[in-house]
């Protein structure tokens, strides 16, 4: 049987990034082992790991792989300790992330959040909050808004100094990510909360506007509006009310975050930022929404979950191979009701639960595949 090969860049990063990044390529392997497919993975140094051995943090030999690749699965950058360094430009979060995303246009980041049953314990939430259990799909707009907005800089001023950073969307981004988000919703539960802040801000009333209009081709889909404000105190009163939530890249980034909590931990979570779809093929970029976790870097303590979810989101949504990417979600699914447990999953009042460290966990999906 031929197969077909994939190539893809596995750029770890800092802190927990490499370990998490040895679990997910693990998984890879196995699915090679078990599918038609080949994966052609080559490492390459970024943030901090990239300033240390090129001296930048996204050096020209790792974007010049990503390039050459047909997907890229990050790991995590920034290390705030060692920001004081550099100049702020400079920093990983920027000059390589912030960076990438706008270098392959990947302005669509779908983060999906999902409670296992068997993980009600971890969810801060009271039993009767959570439902039937909470499964919901942040859509954030990923190359527009504060984040790329220019002016962005800080100036002297007489006593002090004046930050300035500019919320900046045009009709056309506004209308590809929500495309994007009802296309989604006509997958799930076919319904779209659009997130803004309407009642202050500009963008927040071109937001409304944009996202209403491109509603009106998704009939079969309900649309409603939320402030932001009210959209994080829903979250945590009455979660299940949500599908899928579309947001702008601030609100999402702050949001996906909240979400993640409820689902128990943010090493739960993995996201998948898409550009354009090129003749069929969508390039991707993949990675756990949750950062490098300095705290508990190289102790075989991080969660590698948020990571290899990651792999199956890469599978399904840049390469087709659904059949692939369900065996890797169905593996985590076996990890966890077969009770192992990373340490921020962990609950002693659970009586069938096994701690485990990262790469266990990784052998125990890996073989689950
Ligand atoms: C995320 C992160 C990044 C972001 C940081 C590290 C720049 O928080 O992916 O959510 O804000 O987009
Ligand atoms: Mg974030």
């Amino acid at each position: 049987m031929s197969s077909k090969i994939f190539k893809i860049a596995a750029l770890a990063g800092d802190g927990i990034g490499p370990e998490v990044m040895r679990e997910a390529i693990k998984v890879l392997r196995a699915v090679e082992k078990k599918f038609p497919l080949q994966f052609q993975i080559t490492e390459a140094p970024v943030g901090w790991a990239g300033i240390d051995a090129a001296g930048k943090a996204l050096p020209d030999a790792t974007l010049a792989l990503c390039r050459q690749s047909d997907s890229i699965l990050f790991g995590s950058v920034g290390l705030p300790d060692r920001d004081p360094t550099i100049p702020k430009e400079e920093r990983p979060e920027r000059a390589a992330l912030l960076r990438l995303r706008k270098e392959f246009g990947l302005f669509a980041n779908l983060r999906p959040v999902r409670l296992p049953k068997e993980l009600a314990h971890a969810c801060p939430l009271a039993k009767e909050r959570q439902g039937d259990g909470i499964d919901i799909l942040v859509v954030r707009e990923l190359t527009g808004g504060m984040y790329f907005g220019q002016p962005k800089k800080t100036e002297e001023i007489p006593g002090g100094h004046r930050a300035i950073d500019t919320m900046v969307y045009t009709t056309p981004e506004i209308e590809r990510i929500a495309h994007v988000a009802f296309k989604a919703a006509q997958l799930r539960r076919k319904k779209v909360t659009s997130i803004d802040k309407a009642n202050v801000l500009e963008n927040g009333v071109l937001w409304r506007e944009v996202v209403t209009r491109v509603g009106k081709n998704y009939p079969d889909v309900a649309l409603e509006h939320m402030f932001v404000d009210n959209g994080a105190m829903q979250l945590m009163l009455r979660p299940t009310q949500f599908d899928v939530m579309l947001c702008e890249n601030m609100f999402g980034d702050i949001l996906s975050d909240e979400a993640a909590a409820l689902a128990g931990s943010l090493g739960m979570l993995p996201s998948a930022s898409l550009g354009a779809t090129n003749g069929g093929n969508t390039f991707g970029f993949y990675e756990p929404a949750g950062g490098t976790a300095p705290d508990i870097a190289g102790k075989n303590l991080a969660n590698p979950i948020a990571q290899i979810l990651s792999v199956a989101m890469l599978l399904r949504y840049s390469f087709g191979e659904n059949a692939a990417a369900s065996a890797i979600d169905d593996a985590v699914g076996k990890a966890i009701a077969t009770g192992h447990r990373t340490g921020d999953i962990f609950s002693a009042s659970e009586p069938k639960a096994t701690r485990v460290g990262t790469s266990l966990m990784g052998d125990v999906i890996a073989s689950a595949v």
